[in-house]
């Protein structure tokens, strides 16, 4: 994972490369760094812990320059260490390095290093990088980035300086992000847009094995064979008040709270016509309408979104769907021609696994549907056709809109393949208009009554059936990544087979229950827990007291059609999970040891 950030220009770095590290925390944490080149000489300083470490460090020692690098890290080799940190320098000092990725082949470079002579300080594969960069350079640092990738194997964005080239930073990637942001007089590079977005919107996006050498005056780009690329600028409409808590105390809580917003943001245009986006949508149908297989693959929250679009498609649709695991896709040889529709969902786009995935699938000769948050990002960009879901940034580590979001797509997509394959008549696509229509009043309304729950426990059960079940599975990850609590989902009738035996009058039990045609059977469950003595949190329709006997906590959702209920569901779950971590004093943005973007496989 990891975040990186370079910048070049004529104004102090230091500043700037904090705030940028501060925003790309959310990439990783454990440790932080930072490289200065000022009046010729190179000056790095590093902190373990997050990146206030690192500034109140800066600050003592008023280290500047008008040319930097910084990094904040999520550690894959080596321990989190100020030794480990980044950025890493070669052995003779000339050169400064950065990377995001994994150097698969670092122990065979570190070989050939060590047979030329170089010596190693640290078990990490960048500083690997660092020497073969620094082997490399005479006088040309593109050039002997250029020639270090070429020996690489594995997944990287990376940026250089060197003193001897006192104002130019090079960069390069292959399948983990990195965008140039394009200023006057001032150039950046980075992992993610919010590192520089105070600065500027407008943007380049390099390519896999592309290089950018950027410099005050200007920045070019290069294929990985040195012919120059004139690449296009484009300007994002993210702007700094997004990306901000805006009076929230933490990001997830504000994410929370937009999602009235995001969700009508996703279905904009798309229901009734006229706009630009619906084409998104349109444009896959033919595809899924003659796909001779349909996946959907991606990963955690992404594969909550995929496991409930699989109900959708299939019940709306009546398109046969599979689900993967994007991490398992392709070690079981899924069976792909090339009219297999491969449909990844991803909020960052960055994801190694489902990009893995995407890969793959395309090798063998499928469409590629991409759902993705993050316009310009590598999935959105590998595949064939790609459905924004429109949700904007989304900065806490939890994944909160970009779910709901996930689900409101999916639930579009399948009306329009519905209707575009008659499995719905025009009275049913209307019908389901206006539910979908109807959706960010109720999240409104969700928002505005859902209680404060803040039940602490060892261990929690989420049950759920149908729809609902990948909805259990949504609530139990969010509870154990946030407040490091053991929960799991099941579905709800499956609890008999085992996990009954767990409980007791210390487990509390979420049983999502909406009145659709799994209530009775559900309640019967319930009745299972309450008889061993568990708590029952129960989450239901409006309107319904039959569950009030039984259950110890209710959450009342408003009535929707079953394929829309896991939006208005999902909303009170985010909201226990969040209190329980505040109330258990937890770092609800940044939970421990995970990364926003996972861009390691
Ligand atoms: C959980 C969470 C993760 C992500 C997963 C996939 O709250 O955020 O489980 O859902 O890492 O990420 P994307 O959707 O960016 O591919």
């Amino acid at each position: 994972m990891c975040g990186i950030v370079g910048y070049t220009g004529n104004r102090d770095a230091t500043p700037i490369l904090l705030s940028g590290l501060a925003r790309l925390e959310y990439r990783g944490y454990d440790s932080s760094g930072i490289a200065l080149i000022d009046k010729g000489q190179l000056m790095v300083r590093k902190r373990q812990g997050k990146v206030d470490e690192l500034r109140s460090s800066l600050e003592k020692s008023g280290a500047n320059g008008f040319i930097g690098l910084g990094h904040t890290r999520w550690a894959t080799h080596g321990a989190p260490s100020e030794l480990n940190a980044h950025p890493h320098v070669d052995n003779a000092g000339r050169i400064a390095l950065i990377h995001n990725g994994i150097v698969e082949n670092h122990y065979e470079i570190r070989e050939f290093l060590l047979g030329q002579g170089y010596h190693f300080n640290t078990d990490t594969d960048t500083e690997v990088l660092a020497q073969l960069v620094g082997h490399y350079f005479h006088d040309h640092l593109a050039e002997a980035l250029q020639k270090a990738v070429s020996l690489v194997e594995g997944a990287y964005s990376i940026a250089v300086v060197a003193p001897e080239d006192p104002s130019t930073i090079v960069a390069t990637r292959d399948r983990a992000p990195l965008v140039i942001g394009v200023g006057q007089g001032e150039y950046f590079v980075a992992s993610d847009v919010a590192a520089f977005i105070e600065y500027t919107n407008k943007v380049i996006h390099l390519d896999d094995r592309e290089i950018a050498v950027l410099t005050p005056e200007g920045v070019q780009t290069f294929t990985p064979d040195q012919r120059l690329l004139h690449k296009k600028i484009q300007t994002i409409d993210w702007d700094l008040e997004k990306i901000e808590k805006g009076g929230f105390d933490h990001f997830m809580l504000k994410e929370i709270y937009e999602q009235p917003q995001a969700l009508e943001n996703a279905m904009l245009g798309r229901i009734n016509s006229e706009c630009d986006k619906i084409n998104e949508i349109d444009g896959v149908l033919p595809y899924l309408k003659n796909a001779s297989r349909v996946y959907i693959t991606a990963c955690g929250t992404s594969w909550h979104a995929a496991l409930i679009g699989e109900y959708i498609l299939e019940q709306i649709a009546r398109v046969p769907v599979e689900v993967e695991y994007a991490s398992e896709f392709r070690y079981r040889d899924p069976i792909i021609d090339k009219k297999t529709v491969v449909v990844a969902i991803s909020q960052s786009g960055e994801t190694a696994d489902t990009l893995a995935a995407i890969r793959l699938a395309k090798e063998r000769g499928a469409t590629v549907v991409g759902i993705v948050n993050v316009v310009g990002s590598s999935i959105a960009r590998a595949s064939d056709q790609v459905i924004h879901i429109n949700a904007g940034p989304e900065i806490g580590v939890a994944s909160t809109k970009a779910f709901t979001s996930q689900v409101m797509v999916l639930a579009l997509l399948a009306r329009a393949l519905g209707l575009h394959n008659r499995a719905l008549d025009a009275r049913q696509a209307g019908n389901l208009a206006q539910a979908i229509e109807a959706i960010p009043e109720m999240v409104r309304a969700v928002l505005a009554t859902a209680g404060q729950i803040k039940e602490i426990a060892r261990d929690f059960l989420y049950l759920g059936r149908g729809l609902n079940f990948p909805v259990a599975l949504e609530g139990a990850l969010k509870l154990k990544e946030l407040s490091y609590i053991h929960a799991e989902g099941y579905p709800a009738a499956e609890m008999k087979h085992g996990p009954i035996a767990l409980i007791d009058k210390d487990m509390p039990v979420v049983c999502i229950a909406p009145r659709d045609n799994t209530y009775d059977k559900i309640l019967s469950n319930i009745q299972e827990v309450k008889s061993r003595g568990g708590q029952i949190i129960a989450l239901t329709s409006e309107g319904d007291n039959e569950i009030n006997r039984l259950a110890d906590h209710i959450i009342h959702v408003p009535e929707t059609v079953p394929a829309l209920y896991p939006i208005l569901a999902a909303i009170p779950l985010q909201l226990l999970a969040y209190h329980i971590a505040v109330a258990k004093g937890l770092d609800v943005d940044q939970p421990r040891n995970l990364a926003k973007c996972v861009t390691v496989e």
